[in-house]
């Protein structure tokens, strides 16, 4: 059957690929064009919702993040963060960057060529519980980091130190090897590593997506007593 939507968004999509405002790569480009032609069931890639959202003259997502980030934790207060799964081009830390905060970050992808010229640190490595040293940093953010999820989570709640995780839309395989059942078991089984100290927060950060959001506050709770 002939289907006008899709024409248009094929439209669309071309544009995007021609402007390519977050200089994606051929790869994370295809990745748009299959979640238009062979939609999933309740299941799209990331690079789809940026382009959504740039159809719809809206932020990157990397955007509304550093928002929030910004709101939970204050540069004055989380001067050093280190961000775990950057992606190629790190455009969350640039973005921390210019609001103040001394970025590091780290993911095996990280392109350098992208990050050289900006003064954040950078390295080329997996985060590793319990091998990635944290010490040094206030905090740790992640945007959508899959399989660094869990380790982050471990280490931070070993090492008592405060983070933020903007959690995947599905589930990824845990360090033991297993496969969750499905994106719920995943998020139960975080939550549980998690304990007491830690909170799932179901935001409407990017306008129009319900985003999962793991927090871990351990060492500046006054800064939320002050808030309240
Ligand atoms: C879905 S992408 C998200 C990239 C970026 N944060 C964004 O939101 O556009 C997940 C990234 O996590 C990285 N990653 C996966 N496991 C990791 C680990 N153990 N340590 C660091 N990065 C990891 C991958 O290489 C990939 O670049």
């Amino acid at each position: 059957m002939f289907r006008w939507g899709k024409v248009i968004q094929i439209r669309k999509y071309l544009q995007f690929c021609k402007e390519n405002p977050l200089e994606f790569t051929k790869e994370q480009l295809g990745r748009i064009e299959a979640d238009i032609r062979y939609p999933r069931k309740g299941v799209v890639s990331d690079e789809y919702v940026d382009f959504v959202l740039w159809k719809k003259g809206l932020k990157p997502r990397q955007e509304y993040f550093a928002k929030y980030v910004e709101n939970l934790f204050p540069a004055a207060k989380y001067q050093k963060l280190l961000e775990v799964g950057c992606g190629r081009t790190a455009r969350l830390s640039k973005l921390l960057t210019a609001k103040g905060y001394k970025m590091s970050t780290m993911d095996p992808q990280i392109c350098p060529e992208s990050v050289e010229t900006y003064d954040i640190s950078w390295e080329k490595e997996a985060f590793i519980w319990g091998k990635t040293d944290i010490k040094k940093y206030d905090g740790v953010v992640a945007q959508e980091p899959c399989d660094a999820t869990e380790h982050i989570i471990r280490q931070c709640v070993a090492e008592k130190k405060d983070f933020i995780i903007s959690l995947c839309g599905t589930a990824h395989r845990l360090i033991s090897g297993e496969m969750p059942e499905d994106i719920s078991a995943w998020y139960r089984y975080l939550e549980e590593i998690g304990g007491g100290s830690c909170c799932l927060v179901n935001s409407e950060m990017i306008p129009g997506y319900a985003s999962y959001i793991m927090i871990g506050i351990f060492q500046k709770k006054e800064l939320f007593s002050q808030k309240e």
